[in-house]
């Protein structure tokens, strides 16, 4: 299998460029496992990774134009030469590793904990089944970033629009029957840039490896601005 990583060494005078690879095919091979073996060969390739389950979110790339996890994408799907960049509209750090400052910014601009009405419950704020389904689809983010990198709105004003991820956050707790903070997270969110700035390209969507869908949640909110403006 043909490989053509991207390399940026920023401690060097040289201009980014592609550095290509061979490896044998070897069955069930991830682009998680095929990395660490092209790392055995140059071990000055930079990536991040952690659980190879899908689960930390840390290691989003691009591949092949389409940003993915690369410890769940099978080589075996993959067209060669399999191009693996880092995630798009961010500052290269190393390699493969990108700066994702501004994107945890902009999930901390949602305030992304519960702010439950006063006074609390002695024990528990309780929650019925129903009330609880209204968050499926909405809390399993594992925050790697595939989409708000996907999606050129936070490409061009990445400090300014909140993005498809920080949006998915917000309305989760938005959705959540336990939080007391709605209108003010509504007042918050009702602005030119930090929600408005979506044209619902859907890039978000297709990018997204857990299968969450950023645009049906940024639409759920703009339900909500209207209920509660009218
Ligand atoms: S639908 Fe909105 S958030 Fe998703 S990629 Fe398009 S502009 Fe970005
Ligand atoms: S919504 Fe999907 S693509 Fe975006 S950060 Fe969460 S898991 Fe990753
Ligand atoms: S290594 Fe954790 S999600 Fe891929």
């Amino acid at each position: 299998m043909l490989f053509r990583i991207y390399r940026f060494d920023p401690e060097t005078e040289q201009a980014s460029s592609m550095q290509e690879f061979e490896l044998p095919m070897q069955r069930g091979m991830m682009l998680r496992d095929a990395l660490l073996l092209i790392q055995e060969q140059d071990e000055s390739l930079a990536f991040r990774h952690s659980c190879g389950e899908g689960v930390c979110g840390s290691d989003g790339v691009n591949v092949n134009g389409s940003n993915t996890l690369a410890c769940i994408t099978r080589v075996a799907d993959l067209k060669e030469p399999i191009e693996v960049r880092p995630l798009p509209g961010r500052p290269v750090i190393r390699d493969l590793v990108v700066d994702m400052s501004q994107f945890y910014r902009q999930y901390e601009r949602v305030d992304p904990w519960l702010k439950p009405s006063e006074p609390l419950p002695e024990k528990e704020i309780l929650q019925s089944p129903a009330e609880n389904e209204k968050l499926e689809g909405l809390y399993e983010c594992i925050m790697c970033g595939c989409c708000s990198t996907a999606c050129p709105s936070f490409w061009w004003n990445p400090d300014k629009f909140l993005g498809p991820q920080a949006l998915l956050t917000a309305c989760r707790f938005l959705a959540d029957s336990r939080d007391g903070d709605k209108q003010a997270r509504l007042e918050y969110l009702d602005d030119a840039y930090k929600l408005f700035r979506c044209h619902t390209i859907m890039s978000c969507v297709e990018a997204c490896p857990k299968n969450l869908n950023p645009t049906k949640a940024i639409g759920q909110i703009k339900s909500l601005m209207l209920k509660d403006q009218s």
